[in-house]
Parts: C-alpha cells; sequence; structure tokens
C-alpha cells in the first residue's frame, strides 16, 4: 500500500487527538496537516492544544511542532493531504459545507460528524457490516461534479456495540424489535472529569439528539443502494433511552431484543463468535482479530476492564439470557472514541484504501 498523507480537521479536539494519536506508526497514513478553529490557528500543536491533551499516551513527537491550519482555508489544506479525517464542533449546517467543499476540492473526506450521516448517497459504514456501501460513491461524486472527492461518514457511537451484536443474528433470524439503554461517558461530549466536574459521582438522563440517531441510524446501516442513493431498512424496530454516566471513556448498552425466529443460547454465541466481516477478509491494519468478544462471566463486560479490548476496536457482549417480555436480552460494550470515533474512521478509511477510493 502507498502512503497516504493525512489531514486532521478537528485535530484539537476529543476526537481529533484521538486521530493525532492513532496516526502515530500508522503502516499507510502520514500526519501532514492539523487544522481547527482560527482560534487555534498558527499556534503549534502542543501549544493549541495546551492542558486539553485528554489521551492516556503522550502527544506524538511528530505532531507537536506541527502548525494549526484554519479549517476553513479550504484549498490550502486539500493542496496539502491525500484526504482528511473531519471530527468539529459547529452548527450542522457549517459542517456540512464544510464537508462539501473539502469534498469539492478533491479532497475525500471521512468524517466522524452527524451532518451528513443521513445524505442519501453519503455512504455511513461500519466496514464488518455494510462495506458494499462504498459502491453510491461514484454516484456522490457526480452530483458533487468530482472525479476524486467524496464524504464518507461513521455511524454514532451510542450502535457501535449493539448493532454489531445485533448484525451476525439478522439473516437467519430476522431481529423484529429492540430496546436499547445506553450508559455513555464523558469522552463522547468531549470532556473529561476536569472539564467537566459536575459529571463526578452523577448520571444524567439526556444527551441531545442521541436517542434519534440510536434509533435510526441502524436502519440506514442495513439499507440497500437504490439507483442513486442508499434506502434505510425499514426493520427492526428500534426505541433508545440514553443516559450520560460517570465514565472517562467506554459506551455500555442493555439489550432487549426479539426475533421473528427464536435462535437458542448456543446458537446465537455461535454466530457471534464465528462472526467477522471485510475488515478482517482484508486484513486492514486497525481491524481486531476477533470483533465480538462474549464474556461468560455474570459481572462483564465491565467498562474499565474491557473498553480497550483489541485496541479498542472489539465489541464485549455478556449476559445473555432469556427475558419476560422480549426474547432474550444482554449488554455490550464498545469504546466511543476508538471504535465510536476515530478509531472506526481510520478502519473506516483503510476500508476505501484498500477498494482503491483514496487513489
Ligand atoms: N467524542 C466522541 O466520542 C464522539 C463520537 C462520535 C462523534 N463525535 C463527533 O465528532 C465531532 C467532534 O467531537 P469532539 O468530542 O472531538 O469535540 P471537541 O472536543 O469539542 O472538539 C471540537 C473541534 O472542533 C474545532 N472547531 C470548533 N469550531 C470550529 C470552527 N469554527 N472551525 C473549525 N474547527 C472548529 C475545535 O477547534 P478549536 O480547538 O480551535 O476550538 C476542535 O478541534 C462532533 O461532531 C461530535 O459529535 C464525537
Amino acid at each position: 500500500m502507498k502512503e497516504f498523507k493525512v489531514g486532521v480537521v478537528g485535530a484539537t479536539g476529543m476526537v481529533g487527538q484521538r486521530f493525532v494519536s492513532l496516526m502515530e506508526n500508522h503502516p499507510w497514513f502520514k500526519l501532514t496537516v492539523v487544522a481547527a478553529s482560527p482560534r487555534s490557528a498558527g499556534k503549534t500543536y502542543e501549544d493549541a492544544v495546551g492542558s486539553r491533551w485528554a489521551m492516556s499516551t503522550p502527544m506524538p513527537q511528530q505532531a507537536k511542532n506541527l502548525i494549526v491550519m484554519d479549517a476553513a482555508k479550504v484549498e490550502e489544506v486539500a493542496a496539502l493531504v491525500d484526504f482528511i479525517f473531519c471530527a468539529v464542533d459547529m452548527k450542522k449546517d457549517e459542517i456540512k459545507a464544510l464537508e462539501e467543499a473539502y469534498a469539492k476540492a478533491e479532497c475525500p473526506v471521512v468524517s466522524n460528524n452527524s451532518a451528513n450521516r443521513f445524505t442519501e448517497d453519503v455512504p455511513m459504514i461500519v466496514p464488518e457490516i455494510n462495506d458494499t456501501h462504498t459502491d453510491i460513491i461514484p454516484a456522490q461524486r457526480k452530483r458533487l461534479g468530482t472525479k476524486r472527492g467524496f464524504i464518507a461518514v461513521k455511524s454514532n457511537c451510542s450502535l457501535q456495540s449493539y448493532v454489531p451484536a445485533l448484525h451476525p443474528l439478522m439473516a437467519d433470524y430476522g431481529v423484529n424489535k429492540c430496546l436499547v439503554c445506553t450508559y455513555q461517558a464523558i469522552s463522547g461530549a468531549g470532556k473529561t472529569f476536569e472539564t467537566w466536574p459536575e459529571m463526578v459521582d452523577n448520571c444524567i438522563p439526556y444527551i441531545g439528539g442521541e436517542e434519534e440517531k440510536s434509533e435510526k441510524e441502524p436502519l440506514k446501516l442495513w439499507g440497500k443502494i437504490e439507483g442513486d442513493k442508499i434506502v434505510p431498512a425499514k426493520a427492526p424496530a428500534f426505541t433508545a433511552q440514553c443516559l450520560r454516566v460517570a465514565c472517562s471513556d467506554g459506551h455500555m448498552a442493555a439489550v432487549f431484543v426479539s426475533f421473528d425466529k427464536k435462535p437458542t443460547i448456543e446458537e446465537i454465541k455461535e454466530k457471534w463468535a464465528n462472526f467477522s466481516g471485510a475488515a478482517q477478509a482484508l486484513n486492514l491494519p486497525s481491524a481486531p482479530k476477533q470483533f465480538l468478544h462474549y464474556f461468560e462471566e455474570d459481572n462483564r463486560p465491565q467498562t474499565k476492564l474491557d473498553r480497550n479490548l483489541e485496541n479498542g476496536m472489539a465489541v464485549s457482549i455478556g449476559r445473555l439470557r432469556e427475558d419476560t417480555q422480549y426474547d432474550y436480552k444482554f449488554v455490550c460494550l464498545s469504546h466511543n472514541t476508538l471504535r465510536g470515533a476515530a478509531g472506526g474512521a481510520v478502519l473506516l478509511a483503510e476500508l476505501l484504501a484498500a477498494k482503491g477510493y483514496l487513489d
């Protein structure tokens, strides 16, 4: 694989810092540009981030002295890189315009933001689940009038545990309804306990927009390409409650599920154990070897113990048992800024590179 020059737009933020960390020693991707708001532009990356560095590993040496560029100077950034990762905290319509401007400057955009997730010709991809949605990219390029430029997005962090857990059960058993309660870490809001002290010893029963995303986005992931758009699936029916809990990283979900044809517990565990997708088949550098891990212990998975499984790219599942209202219930966990954000986007970029969309 050739080496790709990479820009991170929103590099000073929580997800941006993850991207910068993941680019250190990446076999295919070289961090070349960091960009953020005019507040940070012109400073070294080290000065711009300052005390906001929230990773448990030190800031990579190669990033420290990069001069932060103004993300709005699209042509200047695009001229220096092969593609960008985008994770910015701006208004939705501003993010949409920014991402489209990069794509139109012939710079592919791999985005963490929600702004384009429901643009009909923008693929939203979890590489193990719907890698074939990359087939929509030529139609998007046609609409944008580009040769190289396009936008691809990853889905919301809240669903990165339960959608992978349900996916291997869909074809044989037909998941028809699902209730999910999520217990989400504060890094999902771009915060630490230092910057959000109210969260110490606390639980807040509201995360703006999260429940709608948790219910709607799975249906796009399971959707089909029809002509020049992705048509979302009609089932299963989801209902979600999303809570913010006092954890630094890691989103847990408690899931209740019913099937058209009820499998046995052993059949479900076997599907989970044997599941893999395009990320594993293509041997992508960030792919977990075993995507879904089932724990037999009653008190696992635990956020603190298990979020970093397979470099934070695997999903942990446990406590599968019969339910009185639904067929089964279980819990599952994924790392929200790794598999759920920057790590998932890096895996998506690797998929796009392997399929030739970043050439
Ligand atoms: N945290 C998660 O787990 C998670 C998961 C999935 C998706 N996301 C999404 O990822 C995005 C970023 O989240 P985050 O948690 O990393 O936010 P964050 O920590 O608040 O960082 C925001 C970033 O956006 C930049 N920014 C703000 N205004 C800008 C402007 N006008 N022009 C250019 N850059 C601007 C900031 O630059 P300055 O430092 O210069 O202000 C900073 O780099 C959001 O859309 C979020 O919904 C986050």
